[in-house]
């Protein structure tokens, strides 16, 4: 059986003194434990990287970033670099969070450039997909999640088997709506296909699922053949619980 990869995405949540106590209980929870089944790991806001990772040092945690540019330097103000995020010591880059597509009208080739960017970066980037409820209804599941990886896969090429892929769908992200274990192994299984068909060794490509994990769900979601880890946001800022679902790994 492969590692299984549990993320937490802090979104924009945090202050100084709160991610010290996150971060605290995280240390005491002590993962190194579960560290021969899973790796864990942190994807918290810019400005608190460096701290992060300062803190997390030594322990079995490594850390992410939420975002990452597109383009390598320049004249973008507002926009952070890969190697930015690289150099205060993070891992991993998550792109494409179905939050940054709405709010901020990210489009499927940006995603994909932006995962360009963090790979030529050094990052790992963690490409989130998924559909929205009427898509879903309106039975787009696959089309759009397939349409949404096939913008990765034509841009990184070869590369594609760097990635982590989160398959998020929007109606389950912070609604406590969870997909049910099958719904989301079904979509993971297609994904699964898709990344093969691309690319013969991106089968292998870690496909972690997210929404609304927590630590009475995750057991179940994890144990389904194709999904190898999640990726948790509000679970993530509770210590006990993202250790929980560390765990469950
Ligand atoms: P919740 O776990 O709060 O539903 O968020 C999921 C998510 O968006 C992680 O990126």
């Amino acid at each position: 059986m492969s590692k299984k990869l549990v993320v937490g995405n802090w979104k924009m949540h945090g202050s100084r003194a709160a991610n010290a106590e996150l971060l605290k209980g995280l240390l005491e929870a002590d993962l190194s434990a579960s560290a021969p089944r899973s790796n864990v790991a942190v994807c918290v806001p810019f400005p608190y990287l460096g701290e992060v990772v300062a803190t997390l040092q030594g322990s079995a945690i490594t850390v992410g970033s939420q975002d990452v540019s597109a383009q390598a330097q320049g004249a973008y103000t507002g926009e952070v670099s890969g190697a930015m995020v690289r150099e205060f010591g993070a891992r991993y880059a998550i792109v494409g969070h179905s939050e940054r597509r709405s709010y901020h009208s990210e489009s499927d080739q940006l995603v994909a450039d932006k995962a360009k960017a963090a790979l030529a970066q050094g990052l790992v980037p963690i490409v989130c997909v998924g559909e929205t409820l009427a898509e879903r209804e309106a039975d787009q599941t696959e089309a759009v999640v397939g349409r949404q990886l096939k913008a990765v896969a034509d841009t990184l090429g070869a590369d594609l088997s760097k990635v982590v892929v989160a398959y998020e769908p929007v109606w389950a992200i912070g609604t406590g709506k969870t997909a049910s274990p099958a719904q989301a192994q079904a979509v993971h299984a297609f994904l699964r296909a898709q990344l093969k068909a691309a690319q013969a060794q991106a089968v292998n490509v870690p496909l972690l699922y997210g929404g609304s994990v927590k630590p009475d769900n995750a057991a179940e979601l994890f144990s389904q053949t194709d999904i190898d880890g999640g990726l948790i946001g509000g679970a993530s800022l509770k210590a006990s619980d993202f250790a929980a679902i560390a765990r469950a790994a």
